[in-house]
């Protein structure tokens, strides 16, 4: 009975969200992407889909105007600091978000070459979305993908 119920707690502690993860930052997060993100990136999109509209078919087949939340969430972890701590690489992805906001520079890409070439620069947001919201937008793009029981888009990012 003990046995059974360490073995639970295990599985469980396995699917346990990190400590960082405020369910309302991720929700204040999203309303800021659905308002003001949206008009150009998709939320998410199934990833072999993506990458043959992207790589197989010059994005004719789906006709995005930008990468979409989920190519980003991966990118952002992947390419910015170490997932070992959540915490300092949410302030780096964040600092890194504000600044590409503002700033829009393609050679600070963090993109895939394949998938941003169908892209243009993306416009300056300086005047559009505060400080304060591109952190919590960052919060929202950070935990949208491969983090189970956020969303209903769960992705397992060791399959991208
Ligand atoms: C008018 C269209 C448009 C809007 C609105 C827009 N974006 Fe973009 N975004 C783009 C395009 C196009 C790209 C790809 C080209 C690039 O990276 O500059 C992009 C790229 C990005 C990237 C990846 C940058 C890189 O290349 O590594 C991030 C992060 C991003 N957008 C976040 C946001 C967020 C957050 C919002 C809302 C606050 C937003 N965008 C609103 C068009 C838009």
């Amino acid at each position: 009975m003990k046995a059974l119920f360490l073995l639970i707690l295990l599985i469980s502690s396995l699917f346990a969200l990190p400590d960082e993860f405020d369910r309302e930052k991720y929700n204040t997060g999203e309303k800021v992407f659905d308002n003001k993100c949206s008009e150009c990136h998709e939320k998410s999109m199934d990833i072999q889909l993506l990458m043959k509209n992207f790589i197989e078919e010059d994005n004719k087949l789906l006709n995005l105007k930008a990468p979409t939340g989920n190519e980003i969430s991966f990118r952002l972890k992947s390419q910015i600091g170490s997932r070992e701590d959540i915490e300092f690489q949410l302030h780096e992805a964040t600092d890194f978000v504000k600044d590409y906001l503002y700033n829009p520079d393609r050679s600070k890409t963090i993109c895939l070459e394949g998938v941003i070439r169908h892209f243009k620069t993306m416009p300056s947001m300086k005047g559009k979305v505060t400080v304060e919201e591109i952190e919590d937008v960052t919060f929202f793009l950070y935990f949208l993908e491969g983090f189970n029981d956020v969303n209903e888009y769960y992705h397992k990012e060791d399959d991208f």
